[in-house]
């Protein structure tokens, strides 16, 4: 492909010629038959408009706030793991382009520079994903360096148990590098003598008996606040609520975790209506349009987060991919937001949109 790209979807292509096959396909996999991973996009398409017309939408506003902070647009960066199989500068990169675009980054904790590396390179707003593991020192002295250093919140991703079976991986035999986040703390390069690396390490490392109660703990070590990540139902909705969260994420993890899980934006409105507006609902998974992330705002998120798009835009291009991508998807908001007649963020309304659900009755 000559031609610069001209939406995000033509940075995946780009990746592809980019990277070895064994990390392409590690970022680009989901887990099993992949159905929920084409869900994931699929259900996207099956919501259109219902457009408003004669308004004033010869100005429009992106910005947004989330959780306090204000920003460009309700767009984020979703964390996703070991940056630097992807671009040599790794998470820096990201997190610059993050800045430069003023959208929230939310690194890692599986990253391949250090959340101290990723603070002091750039000034974005950073949030930290963490998963617990079993040795709870390490994760508790990952939180309090993340807090040290300046993150806003601690995102609980809450999905995995034990890592999906990602088929891509076990055949390419996924080699999963020394994170340098816990380098003197725990060797990440579990070596198995079959199938992906990273699920060796991950199935040995991750702590599988974490339960709400575990929420607390998290919130008696920090004094950030908590989004819980991997929520799909309104029962464990009302459960994170419960549990002190101060946001929840609708993701199924990029359909890398249980296929035949349901398309996040199918189950958004489920997770929105038990949450009655106490916390902010953000989803992730197949956003690639600012139409896609308009739907979502119509639904009831306050924001999006955006997983592949980015890795591949970083791939491609480096801290100017991942730049690219955002302003992409910024653009086509804006776009369709004056084209739906919505000249702000809080115009945005559930009456602009219509589900297939809606449609067949
Ligand atoms: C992820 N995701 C993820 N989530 C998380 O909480 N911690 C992590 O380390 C990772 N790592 C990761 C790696 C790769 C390669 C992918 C594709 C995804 C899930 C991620 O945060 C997000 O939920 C999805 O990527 C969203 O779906 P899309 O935008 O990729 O379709």
């Amino acid at each position: 492909m000559a031609e610069e790209p001209v939406n995000v979807n033509e940075y995946q292509e780009l990746a592809r010629q980019a990277l070895p096959k064994m990390y392409y396909d590690f970022y680009a996999g989901g887990a099993e038959d992949q159905y929920t991973l084409k869900e994931n996009v699929e259900a996207f398409r099956r919501i259109t408009f219902r457009p408003r017309v004669l308004i004033d939408v010869s100005k429009i506003s992106l910005s947004t706030t989330i959780l306090g902070y204000n920003v460009s647009a309700p767009i984020m960066i979703a964390p996703t793991a070991m940056h630097k199989l992807a671009h040599p500068e790794g998470e820096v990169a990201t997190a610059r382009a993050a800045a430069a675009c003023n959208v929230i980054m939310i690194l890692s904790y599986m990253s391949m520079c250090t959340v101290e590396e990723v603070a002091s390179s750039c000034d974005a707003i950073r949030f930290f994903q963490i998963y617990v593991y079993k040795r709870r020192d390490i994760t508790a002295q990952l939180v309090q360096r993340a807090e040290r250093s300046g993150y806003k919140a601690i995102v609980l991703t809450v999905d995995v148990p034990r890592l999906g079976k990602r088929e891509a991986d076990i055949k390419n035999r996924m080699i999963a590098p020394q994170l340098k986040n816990f380098e003197g703390l725990l060797s990440t390069q579990v070596v198995s003598d079959e199938g992906s690396n990273v699920k060796a390490f991950a199935d040995s490392t991750f702590d599988a008996s974490l339960t709400w109660k575990d929420v607390g703990w998290l919130r008696s070590i920090t004094k950030l606040p908590i989004l819980v990540k991997g929520v799909l139902t309104h029962e464990d909705a009302i459960k994170a609520v419960e549990a002190g969260a101060a946001g929840i994420v609708v993701s199924n993890h990029g359909a890398r975790q249980l296929d035949y899980s349901p398309a996040t934006i199918s189950v958004l409105e489920e997770v929105v209506h038990a949450v009655k507006g106490k916390v902010p609902v953000f989803v992730d998974g197949g956003v690639r349009r600012g139409t896609d992330v308009f739907k979502a705002l119509a639904l009831g998120a306050q924001a999006v987060l955006i997983g592949r798009p980015v890795v591949y835009g970083l791939a491609a291009k480096g801290e100017t991919g991942v730049r690219r991508v955002a302003e992409m998807l910024k653009d086509e908001l804006e776009l369709t937001m004056a084209l739906s007649g919505c000249p702000t963020i809080r115009d945005i309304t559930r009456g602009h949109v219509i589900t297939d659900r809606e449609r067949l009755h």
